[in-house]
């Protein structure tokens, strides 16, 4: 039986992950769309989807067994606290919310509930170079992991619908949750540096270095460019104590012609990650199908969400910025174990 899947906010990356899950991936079906805009959510409902008000009546409905969140960022809490008390798996797009207080509501509630509920849309755990990557490193054969580079840069954002403050507390995350994943560790502290400020940004503080200061004492490096024109661009590279360890870009065809040799590079996320995508889609069916979580969990997005705050008071302050944890609830330990489909 196809999962019944309710789909909120049906703009870019919504529109992308209902074509996956209706013509990409087995297992589900989806039933309910909803969007503040109306007819976005009419345009992008599959045949037989039911259009929805407003998120609660989506989520309440029958027709619902799990939710996928791809809202803006501030309205993930409301959302996450509702598929919660109904009980429903539900994935949502990262951030996981906007503010450690709202992370640690959703905590509350999950850890009440007494199930794992909530995955969190950190596709990059899922795609098959990373995976790679942390093979090695956790291998042990390059010895411990001392720094790890991150590049993040994105061609360009949409006009208008970000502040200032975009490239730290939305764009972070992301290089947040794979540094912690990466290199099994938290983030014990932040700093921040901010370079002559790019003219195609507008209000953006775009680029910036991230420093993250994690536990064990490695550091991490995070360039964040979210204007650079050319394309998406991600690299990483982890130096052990042995030896190093790198993300190889994109594989793409090599043209060579009167201009030189050269590769394409992606336009955007969606093509980067694409099969990161279909794979975190295809684990979170399973899971959510037998009525839980398996991947980056809200602990993960409190962990990230903790990260942005302490870069933007590091910008503020012009320091390194400490973090503190609450304790880890035994919820977030191992991930549940699924019976054999
Ligand atoms: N994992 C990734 O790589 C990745 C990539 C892009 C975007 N995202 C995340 O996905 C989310 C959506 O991003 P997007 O690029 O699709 O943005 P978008 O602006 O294209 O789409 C968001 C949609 O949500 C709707 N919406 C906003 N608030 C709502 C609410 N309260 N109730 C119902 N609908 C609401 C908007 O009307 C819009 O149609 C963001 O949280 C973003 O950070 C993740």
């Amino acid at each position: 039986m196809a999962l019944k899947i309710g789909v909120i906010g049906t703009g870019m990356i919504g529109v992308d992950h209902i074509r996956r899950l209706t013509q990409v991936l087995s297992g589900a079906e989806i039933t309910a769309v909803t969007d503040i805009d109306r007819a976005r959510a009419e345009a992008a409902a599959p045949k037989g989807a039911q259009v929805f008000d407003t998120p609660k009546e989506l989520i309440g409905s029958d027709a619902v067994e799990a939710v996928v969140i791809c809202s803006w960022g501030p309205a993930h809490e409301e959302q996450l606290l509702d598929c919660i008390a109904a009980g429903k798996p539900v994935f949502c797009e990262k951030p996981l919310v906007t503010s450690e207080a709202a992370a640690k509501r959703v905590i509350e509630a999950e850890v009440a509930f007494g199930r794992r509920l909530v995955q969190v849309g950190f596709m990059r755990r899922f795609d098959a170079d990373y995976r790679r990557l942390k093979a090695v490193i956790d291998g042990g054969s390059l010895g411990a992991p001392l720094m790890y580079h991150s590049t993040h840069r994105n061609a360009s954002v949409p006009e208008g619908l970000y502040t200032s403050d975009m490239p730290l507390n939305d764009t972070l995350v992301h290089d947040a949750d794979i540094s912690r994943w990466l290199l099994d560790d938290e983030v014990a502290a932040v700093e921040v540096r901010v370079p002559r400020r790019s003219t195609r940004g507008g209000e953006l503080r775009d680029p910036t270095i991230v420093l993250l200061h994690m536990t064990s004492g490695a550091i991490v490096d995070v360039e964040i460019s979210v204007n650079i024109a050319y394309g998406y661009d991600i690299r990483g590279e982890v130096s052990c104590e042995m030896g190093v360890a790198a993300l190889p870009n994109r594989p793409a065809t090599v043209i060579s012609d009167r201009f030189g040799i050269r590769q394409a590079i992606p336009e955007d996320w969606r093509e980067r990650f694409i099969e990161a995508y279909d794979q975190e889609f295809r684990e979170w069916i399973v899971a959510a199908g037998q009525g839980t979580a398996t991947g980056p969990s809200t602990w993960d997005g409190y962990a990230a969400t903790l990260v942005g705050d302490a870069a933007l008071r590091a910008v503020a302050s012009g320091t390194r910025e400490s973090i503190e944890m609450i304790e880890k609830p035994a919820l977030y330990g191992p991930a549940p174990a699924l019976a054999a489909e």
